[in-house]
């Protein structure tokens, strides 16, 4: 069992885009997973499902998709960003070109269930989010590192006929997991004072 802080895997989670080539045992894999499904979710519903992917042929079929989609969109990001945010392009282009060797991705899916009388879009987001992000935290406890994505949008065909989904479940996020190749450290975002309101805007 891991004894790491919950408060300091929550501050460190980075998107992890770069990662050693060791395979996450599938009993570690498991273990994500269980961990994703103690999430809070709407009415219980639990219409998350997860689908693993750590076949190599597999990976490298959605790979060659996801590079061909991503690479307009990497060729033409904004001119002159400064450093955090360039990093961020030049980590998730890395990302999409080396998809296959990527130990593992988890597709997190989410069937439309909630409210039973009258399914709404928003649920089922509101659903595998929640269990995405404990995930992510998870992860980060057991020093696997992960990398929230939509490459799903870019492979949905593919994924959809090759993974054999059935045509109710939602794809809702792509997240690349394995040992970090670069240091975890702490995440950079607003300070709170910007974004909290006490009693009132
Ligand atoms: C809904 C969502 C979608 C994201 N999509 C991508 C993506 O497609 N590719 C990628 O490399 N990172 C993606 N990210 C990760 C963010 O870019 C990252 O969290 C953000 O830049 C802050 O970086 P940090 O978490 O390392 O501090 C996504 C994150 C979220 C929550």
């Amino acid at each position: 069992m891991t004894t790491m802080d919950t408060l300091e895997a929550m501050e460190t989670s980075i998107a992890m885009r770069y990662f050693k080539p060791d395979p996450i045992p599938k009993d570690e894999l498991t273990r994500l997973i269980y961990y994703a499904t103690r999430a809070s979710n709407p009415g219980n519903s639990q219409g998350w499902e997860f689908i693993v992917i750590d076949d190599h042929d597999i990976k490298t079929k959605i790979g060659a998709v996801v590079k061909q989609a991503m690479a307009p969109v990497f060729a033409s990001r904004p001119q002159g960003l400064e450093g955090v945010q360039e990093r961020m392009y030049q980590g998730a282009e890395h990302l999409a070109n080396n998809f296959a060797s990527v130990p593992t991705w988890i597709l997190g899916c989410a069937r439309k269930i909630y409210p039973p009388q009258d399914p709404q879009d928003v649920f089922m987001y509101s659903t595998i989010y929640p269990a995405a992000q404990n995930l992510v935290v998870a992860a980060r406890a057991m020093n696997i590192g992960t990398a929230f994505t939509t490459f799903q949008h870019m492979a949905e065909p593919l994924l959809r006929e090759d993974l054999h989904i059935p045509d109710d479940v939602h794809l809702c996020v792509f997240i690349a997991a394995g040992y970090p190749e670069r240091k975890f450290s702490k995440v950079r975002r607003k300070p709170v004072e910007e974004v909290l309101h006490w009693n009132g805007w």
